[in-house]
């Protein structure tokens, strides 16, 4: 397994730039299912959750190139529509393919994703959502199968605004018989594009961005080409980075993407300056501000994690409340062996900012809890050795190669057991 070695207290400058979103591309990879011919995803991340997911693609039948950040899925050849446990447990997007499969198929067979380190994360949205498009749903043996001849539109309402479940429900419905309507849909960016993938397919979508999305049903979608938008989670991973540790310029960004990050980081006394495609950050210095995550256009539960890092060194107290996910706290742990102050009750962690962290070893439980371990380890005096890393590869693309290159220390040893 390999792991970070880390030796903080390097300064960054210079720019860095933004890979495709990962959260964008993996259901337009599924979308890409939906129509017989070969479609070319561009600015596609090289990411261990891309890989898992072209592997599914290839399951199902698809044929798959991948090759500088270019995918090329032929999705002609799609013959079976089953997503098997083993890939589901270990990349819940996976269940992006129950939509699609079904519209396609009239059948498919998902594992039923379990846990997860920020807990029971269920999927009963999708599942009556399709429901309510006319879908027979079996639970047999860890498995969700799902059949209708055809979808019927139907009006939708989620109870929370999920991002998956939209995505699900709204390509489920592109080819469904008759209009359906999906009151609180999510209005994050991966969606967004996502819906605009699905008319540049043939799909008659509107309201996209807006919680009420209007779909009209169409016989069939052709296949099309689409450029990933840029992943504002990894940006604002760099800039809670550049907060701490030096002036630096991201390029590639959607800065629009970002707004209320970039507010918060202000308002904790950053410098920011944007183009339309990039964003510049000066460290200030750095107060304690309270934050609560909130769909978007609130502030990503996705940075949660890193924003805690900053605020660890923040000088004065401040409250971390995650709304989206209640038990996303597996980070705080880790930062505290780092000598951070933090105390979480129920959905709300108390950070009271230190003078300084201290290197040592820590480990990963998530994607984005190992980015705020590897802020941590950057402006932590000394050495941190950040284990379990698979998780940072799963949704960052080269991100040792990316801060080395700012000026950072930091290398991954191939060599641990
Ligand atoms: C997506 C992102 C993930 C991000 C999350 C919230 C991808 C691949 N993953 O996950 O990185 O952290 O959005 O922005 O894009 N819920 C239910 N029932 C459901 C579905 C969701 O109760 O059927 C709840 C969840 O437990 C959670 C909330 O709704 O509390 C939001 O989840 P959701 O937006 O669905 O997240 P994901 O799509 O799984």
């Amino acid at each position: 397994m390999d792991q970070l070695i880390i030796q903080g207290q390097h300064s960054l400058s210079g720019s860095v730039k933004i890979s495709g979103a990962k959260n964008a591309v993996l259901p337009i990879m599924t979308a890409a299912l939906m129509a017989e011919g070969e479609s070319i995803i561009t600015r596609v991340p090289d990411l261990r959750d891309t890989r898992t997911m072209i592997k599914l693609m290839e399951i199902v039948g698809a044929r798959c190139s991948f090759k500088d950040n270019h995918l090329k899925i032929d999705a002609s050849t799609v013959n079976n529509p089953e997503a098997p446990y083993d890939l589901v447990k270990t990349m819940r997007a996976s269940f992006y393919v129950l939509g699609p499969l079904l519209a396609r198929f009239g059948t498919v067979k998902v594992s039923l994703p379990g846990g997860c380190a920020w807990g029971p994360r269920p999927v009963d949205f999708h599942l009556k959502g399709l429901e309510k498009l006319g879908a027979k749903i079996t639970l047999n043996s860890g498995y969700i199968l799902a059949e209708a001849k055809r979808l019927k539109g139907a009006k939708i309402n989620f109870e929370f605004p999920s991002v998956g479940a939209t995505g699900n429900i709204a390509m489920a419905a592109v080819t469904a018989e008759g209009t359906t309507v999906i009151e609180n849909a999510a209005r994050e960016p991966e969606i967004v594009q996502l819906c605009k993938y699905l008319n540049q397919m043939g799909a008659l979508i509107s309201g996209i961005g807006t919680s009420r999305i209007i779909i009209d049903g169409v016989e069939s979608l052709h296949s099309a080409n689409i450029d990933v938008i840029p992943d504002r989670i990894e940006a604002g991973t760099f800039l809670m980075a550049g907060a701490l540790l030096g002036k630096i310029t991201l390029t590639d960004v959607n800065p629009d993407h970002l707004d209320s990050v970039l507010l918060k980081l202000k308002e904790a006394g950053s410098s920011i300056e944007t183009t339309s495609n990039s964003i510049t950050i000066e460290p200030g210095h750095l107060k304690a501000v309270d934050m609560s995550t909130a769909v978007y256009p609130g502030f990503a539960t996705d940075l949660q994690a890193q924003w805690i890092a900053l605020m660890s060194l923040a000088k004065g107290s401040s409250m971390a409340t995650d709304t989206v996910y209640h038990d996303r706290f597996s980070h705080t742990p880790e930062l505290n062996r780092l000598g951070a102050n933090i105390k979480v009750e129920n959905n709300t962690a108390f950070i009271r900012g230190v003078k300084e962290l201290v290197g040592a070893p820590v480990m990963s439980t998530d994607i984005r809890a190992s980015a705020s371990l590897i802020i941590a380890g950057l402006v932590a005096r000394g050495t941190t050795i950040v284990s379990r890393i698979y998780h940072i590869d799963r949704g960052y693309e080269r991100i040792e190669e990316k801060f080395e290159a700012l000026g950072a220390k930091i290398f991954r040893d191939k060599t641990s057991g």
